[in-house]
């Protein structure tokens, strides 16, 4: 939650910085604000509400370029501490106005921070966790200042700087302001106040006096940097400076980065340096544009027979063997498995619902699945022969981060199923599969659920080819379905034409209610989401085996209830079991809408609407079933006059607790 961007170049900063934060909207859109360091001022702007206000305020000024600068930065904000006003935007500032700080995340120990800052007289003007940070940064370079006078006043020459490190401060910079010689004094000042916080943070700051550096942090929170030509970016994620540069450095846990035209330094919280891991971007800025589409949703979901595609390339041999060359793990580590737990929060932890069908059937081992935020704090049993499978399209949520960590402090090793390359919860695992979807913009996720499914279903695959559980020729058999299956979500993906017209007809309902069985019930729970998120609609899951224990209480005349049914081939006894339960709801006035595989007559009868698609094999029906519940949960939003890329209250990454 939260965009952030950094930018020090030869380039106008508010430019970068408003471009960078129109491609980073979908992470935060309760305020946003901007900061330029440029002749001899520090200036910034922010305003509550969606970009669009801030940019309506810098253009009301009279001045051409409001915020003349080559050195800046840029924020959207999802709020934490305090609500979505003015006072509470970044950037903050410190007393003096010479230091602004922008934050993702939360400082645990603000408060009594806050208090200690207040009985020094600092005047904090938000109600904020972040303001402390620029005060606290006040503080350290005044401390520093203070020292460097007492122990050399009369040094005025210029100081040593680093190898690598990149000149010295500019005209009229004081000559050294910290202890620590060759480091630069808002490196060091952002080190010690790391030092002191809780929680997790990104956090980018500027100072009016050192207009050749931007100087970010990170603890539990995303923070990538950008490598251009004489300029470098700090960012919550590549897609906002792909326009400028493909070539990218991961920061790692607790370290902090200077970045100056010329390259970057990076330390760790004690300042020492350390390497930061280069990598290229395999995706350009086209990929985060709408490509002729009203809504980023829209293009995603279209997308999703090349994100499946892409996530299945080169993982699937010709022989018909799994192959997952890039893990980190051996396929003896794989054998070694007793258990397979899977931790995942919200569409992808329906992902990893879907996979225990898949996972527990192919592979006979037990496997459990968890949502994340629940998942430590109950003191799951695990041990060195656990695999814990941590789901997330983002790499950067942090309850399932913190999942991942408890695994690892409890020997069970960790494989990543994620979309973003340089992110956290990757780099915190013992093995990483990439689903390969390209960016995802629109804040509900659709083709990372594909892709997440598909991940899970190689990895399940693999495991029982490794383990012998399935036999090569079985094993085959599944890869050549799995194969068909970009081509059968395209197919999907043709016919949906009567959903969206029934989905704007449903505008006005009061709740929609979803069924399903077998991996047809995450569908259902996925579906249910879905509508909630998008249309702001009151709507439920439920196996419908579960119905008569409850739920079935909610039915009234007209209640739409959409039902997701198995292959009538595949799993036969399940199929006539929820023909009956369609029977249920639609004897009680439901209007039931009935997702069902082309051929499968038998519930013709008893559907108000029958949704077709194309017959899979029963573990891969989701990929197709899925995509009628997304466009109509799309639509209907659509019908009641929502944005949905930006759904209230919502943000794509979710970093705090
Ligand atoms: C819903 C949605 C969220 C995410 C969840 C986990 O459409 O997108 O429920 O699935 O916040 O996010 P990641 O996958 O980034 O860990």
């Amino acid at each position: 939650m939260c965009g952030i961007i950094g930018y020090v170049g030869d380039q106008s900063a508010l430019d970068v910085a408003l471009n960078g934060l129109r491609r980073l909207e979908y992470r935060g859109y309760d305020s946003s604000g901007v900061a330029v360091v440029g002749a001899g001022a520090l200036r910034t702007a922010r305003r509550a509400g969606k970009l669009a206000n801030l940019e309506k305020l810098l253009s009301e000024g009279s001045e051409a370029d409001p915020m003349p600068g080559t050195t800046g930065m840029g924020h959207t904000r999802w709020a934490t501490h305090g609500g979505p006003t003015d006072a509470n935007a970044h950037p903050h500032t410190d007393c003096t106005g010479a230091i602004a700080v922008i934050h993702n995340g939360i400082i645990e120990n603000f408060a009594a921070l806050r208090a200690e800052l207040e009985a020094i007289g600092h005047e904090l003007a938000s109600e904020t966790d972040t303001e402390v940070v620029a005060h606290l940064l006040e503080v350290e370079l005044g401390n520093a200042a203070a020292a460097q006078a007492a122990a050399v006043p009369e040094d005025v020459t210029p100081r040593p700087t680093r190898p690598g490190t990149g000149p010295a401060p500019g005209p009229g910079v004081p000559a050294d302001r910290t202890a620590e010689p060759g480091a630069h004094p808002l490196t060091v000042a952002l080190q010690r106040v790391c030092r002191r916080l809780e929680g997790a943070f990104t956090l980018v700051v500027l100072h009016r006096d050192f207009p050749e550096v931007v100087v970010g942090a990170r603890r539990n929170s995303p923070l990538v940097v950008g490598l251009g030509t004489g300029e470098a970016f700090l960012a919550s994620d590549v897609s906002a400076f792909i326009a400028h540069t493909r070539e990218a450095m991961e920061i790692g846990q607790d370290q902090v980065v200077e970045a100056r035209r010329d390259g970057v330094t990076v330390t760790d919280f004690a300042g020492e340096v350390v390497e930061g891991r280069r990598y290229h971007v395999d995706w350009d800025a086209g990929a985060a544009e709408k490509g002729g589409y009203p809504y980023f949703m829209l293009k995603e979901i279209n997308e999703q027979p090349t994100a499946l595609a892409d996530t299945l390339r080169g993982r699937l041999s010709a022989d018909g063997a799994i192959v997952l060359d890039e893990e980190r793990l051996s396929a003896q580590d794989f054998r070694d498995v007793d258990k397979v737990f899977i931790v995942a929060c919200g569409t992808a932890y329906h992902a990893g619902l879907i996979a225990k069908y898949a996972v527990e059937h192919w592979t006979r081992l037990p496997c459990e699945v968890e949502m994340a935020s629940e998942f430590r704090y109950r003191d799951p049993v695990l041990d060195r022969s656990t695999l814990v499978i941590a789901i997330s399209q983002s790499g950067e949520t942090l309850d399932t981060l913190m999942a991942v960590k408890h695994a690892r402090e409890q020997k069970a090793r960790v494989l990543a199923i994620c979309n973003t390359n340089g992110s956290t919860i990757p780099r915190e695992s013992d093995a990483v599969l990439y689903t390969r979807c390209g960016p995802e913009v629109g804040v509900a996720s659709t083709k990372t659920f594909l892709g997440q499914v598909a991940a899970c279903l190689l990895v399940g695959l693999y495991l029982a080819q490794v383990r012998g559980v399935l036999y090569g020729d079985e094993v085959a058999a599944y890869v050549e379905r799995l194969q068909r299956m970009p081509d059968l979500v395209e197919r999907t993906l043709g016919r949906l034409e009567p959903i969206r017209e029934l989905a704007r007809g449903l505008a006005d309902a009061k709740a929609v209610l979803f069924l399903g069985r077998h991996v047809g019930y995450p569908v259902a729970l996925e579906g249910a989401l879905k509508l909630k998120e998008l249309a702001y609609m009151h709507a439920e899951g439920f196996p419908a085996g579960e119905l008569k224990h409850g739920p079935i209480a909610l039915i009234e005349p007209g209640l739409p209830v959409i039902v997701v049914v198995p292959s009538p081939r595949g799993r036969a006894h399940l199929h006539g079991k929820i023909v009956s339960n369609i029977q249920e709801v639609r004897a009680r006035g439901a209007r039931t809408i009935v997702i069902a595989e082309d051929g499968d007559v038998a519930v013709e009868p008893y559907a108000d609407h029958l949704i077709r698609v194309p017959a899979t094999s029963s573990l891969f029906a989701p990929l197709v079933t899925t995509l009628p519940l997304q466009v109509f949960a799309c639509e209907l939003a659509l019908a009641r006059g929502l944005d949905v890329d930006q759904p209230r209250n919502l943000a794509k990454s979710v970093t705090v607790e």
